[in-house]
């Protein structure tokens, strides 16, 4: 979910519309604000869809001029998206609004009490339990934070509470356990939000805050407390992008403006990270070499396209730095009790850096002693609060929700991560490392040539629009590509797609393959391995055997697939190890033109949400 809340001179509900509009990949479901306008009242609005149907019901209604407020843009969890369900939640007495995003995990027996005491509830989240408590404590300490410090005493699971109250205008209280909250820090005015891309377009500075926090802001004063009311320090930071950075100008979508840009994802992901003898020294890991040196395994966890990241990335880690690499989806690791000692890397791989999966997974890991090191695209998030070491990609502010040019940073901090260690430890000679930093360097230009020739699959996702089920091979590096791109079409065009190992093909998957049967195959490139390179082609011709139509992704110059592919989509040369960097792109496109020619919505698919914080 998304959340904002605003004290300050503009007028409360166009900062918080113009937040939640920004916020809105958080969640989609339902939206609502609550304000206190200038008769001292709380106002609310909430309505299920998207926001543009809160956004119409609130000019519709002409509310008052406010100057503090609430928003929250959901993803439903407890109880079905509708205008009940939606945030906020009134206190019992009417004279609170409060919003949630998390999950309260005890809300049943707190609702239980709540009923016995003879308080009724109007809807079926979780959340209102947070509201009614919250109200039954304020009218024990007549002060919004204290009555804070009391309910959050009483909740478990992870949560970001914001909440007003009529007796005290001009205050928004928070709280957070887990689930992301930062400040905005104006003139006159600030702001808390889920993150800075809510207020951005008001203020650059900001202060990222701990876990287990209450703050509270006025129009002049933040403060910041743990818990229990003791204030605590704080980190300032300076957003080092601006708001036009996160929108999506004369682009059709988001999703189009991102790939567009994955040739600076990359290239600003190197930046300075360089030399120039060739040798990749990342400044964020100065005088960590300690945290490197006698690690003996790594385990890179992840979820969704970051965890796809992660298992492009292994190859190059164990070949460069000859660590072994497991690669893992962190909610799997989490709770299975994996094999942890003080030499374990855990890398964690997060686009946002709140994936809640991930943010558990990676305390359990250092909690049971491993180190840890955060592959990040978000400044002041938790993951990486949370970590011993991270190393920011920066592709930039990522909207639509299905991920793109953070894929391609992430696998560029992977490779960079990989050649600093190899550096670190010995493990290559400088000759080698610099080859390799230099292929890294090329990437950019060759994504923007990819990008230059798109019509063919332009035309090919218009002419596989009524497809029912796509299948998606790679081998070695290619798979994880293959793995990539049937995610990314069942995201946005809500196909059945499948990707395989190539060399799985024939112990089962050849099963799937009848007349019309459309397949990508990541064609390896044949200068990198002339034995892997025929085994793929050996598999497009057993299934083109079979009657599979073969979609070919394959560098310039192959000519061995072109007597078995209908279709073959052409990538520059590129190093042994690179080409997935390039491969993914025409996949991505792909699944947005087709996602496009069926008329869906491609930067908000159905039933998704960009930052899931929840477990
Ligand atoms: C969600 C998104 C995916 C994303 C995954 C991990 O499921 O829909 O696109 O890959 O989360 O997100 P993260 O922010 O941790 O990279």
């Amino acid at each position: 979910c998304g959340i904002v809340g605003y004290v300050g001179n503009n007028d409360s509900i166009n900062v918080l519309l113009s937040g939640l509009g920004r916020l809105e990949y958080r969640g989609y479901d339902s939206a609502g604000v609550a304000v206190i306008d200038e008769t001292g009242a709380i106002r609310t609005r909430k309505r299920a869809g998207k926001l543009a149907v809160l956004a119409g019901d609130v000019k519709a209604s002409a509310m008052e001029t406010s100057h503090t407020g609430i928003g929250h843009t959901r993803w439903a969890t407890h109880g079905a998206p509708t205008d009940q369900n939606a945030h906020p939640h009134l206190g019992d007495d009417g004279k609170l609004a409060l919003i949630h995003n998390g999950i309260i995990e005890n809300f049943a027996p707190l609702k239980k009490e709540l009923v016995a005491d003879g308080y009724t509830f109007i809807s079926e989240t979780d959340s209102e339990v947070a509201a009614v408590l919250l109200g039954r404590e304020y009218r024990k300490t007549k002060n919004l934070r204290e009555a804070f410090q009391h309910v959050v005493a009483q909740l478990e699971g992870a949560f970001t509470l914001l909440a007003v109250h009529e007796e005290e205008p001009g205050l928004v209280v928070g709280a957070r356990r887990n689930s992301p909250l930062v400040i905005g820090l104006g003139d006159g005015e600030n702001f808390l939000a889920s993150d800075v891309a809510a207020f951005v377009e008001y203020t650059q500075s900001a202060l990222a805050i701990g876990q287990d926090q209450i703050v509270s802001i006025t129009p002049d004063a933040v403060s910041v407390t743990d818990f229990f009311g003791e204030a605590v320090e704080v980190e300032p930071f300076e957003i080092q992008w601006d708001a036009s950075a996160a929108e999506k100008g004369g682009w059709s979508s988001f999703m189009a403006k991102e790939i567009d840009e994955e040739p600076d994802a990359v290239a600003n992901t190197l930046r300075g990270r360089i030399d120039e003898e060739g040798r990749v020294v990342i400044p964020e890991l100065n005088g960590l070499d300690e945290l490197f040196a006698d690690i003996n395994r790594i385990v890179v966890i992840a979820c969704g396209t970051a965890a796809y990241a992660g298992q492009v990335g292994k190859y190059a880690l164990e070949k460069w730095a000859g660590i072994p690499v497991d690669v893992e989806l962190s909610h799997e690791f989490r709770y299975r009790e994996p094999v942890i000692t003080p030499q374990t890397l855990v890398v964690s791989i997060s686009q946002s850096g709140e994936t809640m999966d991930t943010l558990m997974a990676v305390k359990y890991a250092s909690e049971a002693g491993a180190r840890t090191l955060s592959i990040c695209n978000t400044q002041g998030a938790t993951i990486p609060r949370e970590s011993d070491a991270v190393v920011y990609t920066h592709a930039g502010p990522e909207v639509a929700v299905a991920s793109t040019k953070a894929f391609v940073a992430q696998i560029t901090a992977l490779y960079l991560f990989a050649l600093h260690l190899a550096r670190v430890r010995g493990s290559q000679s400088s000759e080698m490392l610099a080859e390799q930093s230099a292929e890294l360097l090329a990437i950019p230009e060759k994504i923007r040539t990819i990008l230059g020739e798109q019509d063919v699959v332009v035309q090919l996702a218009r002419w596989m629009s009524d497809s029912r089920a796509v299948l998606f091979l790679g081998r070695h590096v290619g798979f994880p590509i293959a793995l990539e791109g049937a995610l990314k079409l069942k995201e946005l065009a809500y196909i059945h797609a499948e990707g395989f190992a190539a060399g799985e093909l024939k112990h089962g998957p050849i099963a799937l393959i009848e007349p019309g049967q459309p397949v990508f195959v990541v064609v390896p490139s044949p200068r990198a391995s002339a034995t892997i390179h025929s085994k793929v082609v050996s598999n497009i011709q057993e299934i083109r055997a079979r009657g599979a139509k073969v979609i070919a992704i394959a560098e310039e110059g192959d000519a061995s697939v072109l007597p078995f592919t209908d279709v073959v989509l052409r990538i520059p040369l590129a190093g042994p190890l690179f080409e997935p960097l390039l491969a993914v792109i025409p996949l991505q496109i792909f699944a947005m033109e087709l996602a496009s020619a069926k008329g869906l919505d491609v930067d908000q698919p159905r039933n998704l949400a960009k930052s899931v914080t929840v477990e």
